[in-house]
């Protein structure tokens, strides 16, 4: 076999090297080529993750801030009881409570629904929802004290009860006056044809005073519920006062009770004269009722550039702050035979005057009513 020459053999070979070398850099280049793409999909993919983390605590944290700062308390609990996750008002609300009647409280609770709560001498709104996911199975609690609402809820039902009550008294009030007059009539008609007989006398006479006090209670009622028609005009305190003490003379008269008149003679007021006569009444009335025998009341006015008005002052029995606080609410009495409603239509007229009336009292030697319309 003739042999090669050397020089031949050689570029051969250099040329099988070019090539495999030409060969490798071209795959090398590929190589590169993908790993940049690679490289560049690590990091798009590296991107997403942290833009999905980012979002994920950017989530969390909301959810976290929505729990914390919710005025609801939202907690979490598993079928088993165990708490898995509570906000700041549920540790307030465990705290309040006590953990074993908290605890006692969801464990009540086990069903999908809305639920009112009575605990502590409070009623808790419970709204229960069911919890479930791979991981976790049980309920979803959002709770609110919503006692103040539910007396709001009652006052308002009271108030709706009131008003019926109030038609009602009104409908039963006029019904009975009609035979009460008739009463009064024939007892007044029967005493003057017992005039000689000095016991039947006594008792025709208990008859008419019986049917006065029911007829005085049912007035009261009827203006109470009644609507008020003002007719104001300007009037002397002192013709008001005048008229009511005459009408209340006896009364005083029967407990020696020392009546002071200190209104000024040229003091006006501006109201209907009526119902500032009504006013008058009842607060004398009341006071005459307090004193003990021997006792005194003082009536008094003033005028000033934007109101005028009178004070009653007497040394009764007072009235305790209790008292004081629900004076003027219908139906509020201390007294055997009262029916609670004379201040309370003192304060509904004064009310419709847009007046004012206030008391001072210490609760046990002396109570002023002051009472005063705008000028
Ligand atoms: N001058 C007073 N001194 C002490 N207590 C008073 C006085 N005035 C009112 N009160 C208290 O306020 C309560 C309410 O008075 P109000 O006139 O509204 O009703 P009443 O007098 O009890 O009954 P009514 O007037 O309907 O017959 C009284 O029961 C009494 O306890
Ligand atoms: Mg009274």
């Amino acid at each position: 076999m003739a042999e090669l020459p050397e020089k031949l053999d050689k570029s051969g070979e250099m040329e099988m090297l070019a090539q495999a070398f030409a060969a490798f850099s071209e795959a090398s280049a590929k190589l590169e080529q993908k790993y940049s793409i690679i490289e560049e999909e690590a990091k798009k993919l590296r991107e997403e993750v942290e833009e999905k983390n980012l979002q994920l605590s950017k989530l969390s944290s909301l959810l976290e801030s929505v729990l914390n700062n919710s005025n609801s308390c939202v907690l979490a609990a598993d079928d088993s009881g165990v708490i898995l996750v509570k906000n700041p008002v549920a540790e307030c609300f465990i705290t309040e409570l006590g953990t074993d009647a908290f605890t006692s409280m969801l464990n009540m609770h086990r069903e999908s629904g809305v639920f009112d709560h009575e605990e502590d001498g409070r009623t808790f709104r419970i709204s229960v929802g069911r919890l479930e996911n791979l991981e976790q199975k049980g309920y979803v609690y959002v709770i609110d004290d919503v006692t103040h609402i539910k007396q709001l809820e009652t006052e308002r039902q009271r108030d709706e009860k009131l008003v019926l009550m109030g038609e009602m008294a009104a409908n039963i009030a006029h019904e009975i006056r009609n035979p009460l007059g008739s009463i009064e009539l024939f007892a007044s008609l029967l005493e003057r044809d017992l005039k000689n007989d000095e016991s039947g006398t006594k008792l025709t006479r208990s008859i008419v005073k019986g049917v006065r006090t029911i007829n005085s209670i049912i007035s009261n009622i009827l203006l109470f519920t009644k609507e008020i028609k003002l007719e104001p005009q300007n009037r002397f305190v002192a013709d008001i006062v005048d008229d009511v003490v005459l009408y209340l003379q006896h009364l005083m008269k029967e407990k020696n009770i020392r009546f002071i008149n200190r209104i000024n003679e040229e003091h006006v007021v501006r109201c209907d004269t009526e119902l500032c006569k009504q006013v008058v009444m009842n607060i004398v009335h009341n006071a005459i009722e307090a004193v003990p025998e021997g006792g005194m009341i003082v009536i008094e006015s003033f005028s000033e550039p934007e109101r005028s008005g009178f004070t009653v002052t007497d040394n009764g029995s007072g009235i305790s702050e209790s008292m004081r606080k629900k004076l003027f609410i219908p139906f509020q009495t201390t007294k055997a035979k009262g029916t609670g409603l004379g201040l309370a239509i003192v304060y509904k007229i004064l009310k419709a005057h847009s007046g004012q009336i206030s008391v001072e009292s210490d609760g046990a030697t002396h109570t002023k009513f002051i009472v005063e319309f705008p000028v």
